[in-house]
């Protein structure tokens, strides 16, 4: 379980000094001795937006190396992200355009995690009794949980298995895939400062050298005169994406008749996994299996991403290719051929560490991903394969689950297409926003900036 404490700078020379405090309680991504895992408890995370660096006392000159989706934030970001409606900035809890927590006012966001709810309010107490004397204003606090299946795994509230597909990350892990989707992904796609599926190392965000007093930051190798703030940190995308379950079951009550199987029971079922585009046990949809695939005893089929839709489901009879994993992923199947698909969809990939949440204000996703190019990769992935209406060649066919009212989806099916209509929103955005996550460096050089 987790808690994401949203904050304000008051006092900067104080929220430095907390900083400097707070600097040897941040987990970093140092490896870790089985010892040391055994007896991990809690974690604790940092992250800013545009508007924190800047309250922090980081110069302009230093923020325009922020590229510019970051620095304008995600509110701004509204036409592009298709957050309108019900789901537009003026309505969100935080991060949005008006209120106490809007965009401008949220500068830090502190990510508690713990393995019981006993460690996690004791942590979250000790955290708290700190602001005041570090000149932060708490502005809003969610809480997450996991739920978990009768077999452990992850579920979210539509009643799907998540958090399976993730990408690989070069030189991190040993691969666990064989297969169309897999092979490792490079480093730079998520880690600012390495070589990316372009095979360029862009700039990262720098600083010039004379603000690093005490030699935190190494230098750009190419300006000598400036510093890397960037280097070894990522991009923090947080969207509070609340599910209307209620919605989602009258739908599938409404529409069952569209499902096949031999109960209401499965026809719903089937229903829902071709708007996922994965069964609720996580195993994948392949062309003439109606019913999902029993779990093997290890549970395994909640894993299974060795997968590529080319070969046996281009026409999308298993997965249909407006569902949303499809979309969100659309591995070897986009023209013109398995291998140019292979590498676009490499380079929209995103890392997901989203926990599921409920609380007086309703129940959904508190959804995060990293990535090193908001715009390429989270952005993209919204825009261009989730909200887009044309996308896979459909005439007018948005995610079925993340987008205001999808309409329509086509569920090709011999000897005759299906065609469900009238799909309404499920899912609903209250608040988020773009952090830069840093580098323990990175903080060590912000916790001592003397502007
Ligand atoms: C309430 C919101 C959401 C829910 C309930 C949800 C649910 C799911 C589920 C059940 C899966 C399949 C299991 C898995 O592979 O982990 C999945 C996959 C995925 N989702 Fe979502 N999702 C949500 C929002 C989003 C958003 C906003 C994005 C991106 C902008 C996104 C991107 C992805 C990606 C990239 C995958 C993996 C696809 C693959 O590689 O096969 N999801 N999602």
């Amino acid at each position: 379980m987790a808690c994401f404490l949203l904050l304000r700078i008051e006092d900067p020379a104080r929220a430095r000094s907390w900083l400097r405090q707070s600097l040897p309680e941040v987990t970093s991504a140092a490896e870790k001795t089985p010892e040391q895992l055994a007896h991990w408890r809690t974690s604790v995370n940092l992250a800013l937006t545009g508007s924190g660096l800047k309250a922090l006392g980081l110069p302009e000159a230093a923020l325009e190396t922020f590229p510019s989706e970051f620095r304008e934030g995600m509110a701004a970001r509204a036409d592009i992200l298709g957050d309108e409606q019900e789901s537009s900035p003026e309505t969100w809890e935080y991060g949005g355009t008006s209120g106490p927590a809007s965009q401008e006012a949220v500068h830090l966001l502190l990510m508690l995690y713990a393995t019981t709810e006993q460690e996690l309010s004791s942590l979250l107490a000790t955290q708290r009794s700190r602001l005041e004397a570090g000149g932060l204003r708490e502005l809003a606090a969610q809480r997450t949980a996991r739920i978990r299946d009768a077999r452990g795994g992850m579920v979210e509230h539509f009643g799907f298995r998540d958090g399976i597909s993730q990408p690989e990350i070069e030189g991190f892990r040993e691969s666990k895939h064989e297969g169309p989707d897999h092979g490792a992904i490079k480093p730079g796609e998520f880690l600012l400062g390495y070589e990316n599926e372009y095979a360029e190392s862009p700039d990262v965000p720098s600083v010039p050298a004379v603000l690093d007093t005490t030699g935190a930051l190494p230098a750009q190798a190419h300006r000598r005169d400036w510093k890397e703030l960037g280097r070894n940190g990522s991009y923090l995308v947080l969207r509070k994406l609340e599910e209307n379950v209620d919605a989602f079951q009258h739908f599938l009550e409404a529409h069952k008749e569209l499902g096949v199987g031999e109960s209401d029971e499965q026809k719903k079922q089937w229903l829902a996994a071709k708007l996922m585009g994965r069964w609720h046990n996580g195993a994948p949809l392949r062309p003439g299996e109606d019913v999902p695939p029993a779990e093997p005893p290890d549970g395994r089929h909640g894993h299974d991403n060795s997968f590529g839709f080319r070969e046996n489901d281009l026409d999308g009879h298993g997965c249909p290719v407006a569902s949303h994993v499809r979309r969100a992923n659309p591995r070897d199947a986009l023209p013109p051929s398995a291998e140019l698909s292979m590498q676009v969809s490499r380079r929209h990939r995103i890392l997901r560490r989203g926990i599921t949440y409920s609380d007086a204000s309703g129940k959904g996703v508190l959804f995060i991903a990293l990535n090193a190019n908001i715009a390429r990769q989270f952005e993209f992935l919204q825009q261009t394969w989730l909200n887009n209406g044309k996308f896979g060649g459909r005439y007018d066919e948005r995610d079925p689950l993340m987008t205001h009212g999808a309409g329509q989806l086509t569920l090709p099916r011999q000897p005759l297409r299906r065609c469900v209509e009238g799909i309404s929103r499920f899912v609903t955005m209250k608040g988020g926003g773009y952090f830069f996550l840093p580098s323990i460096r990175a903080l060590d050089f912000l916790a001592h900036l003397e502007p």
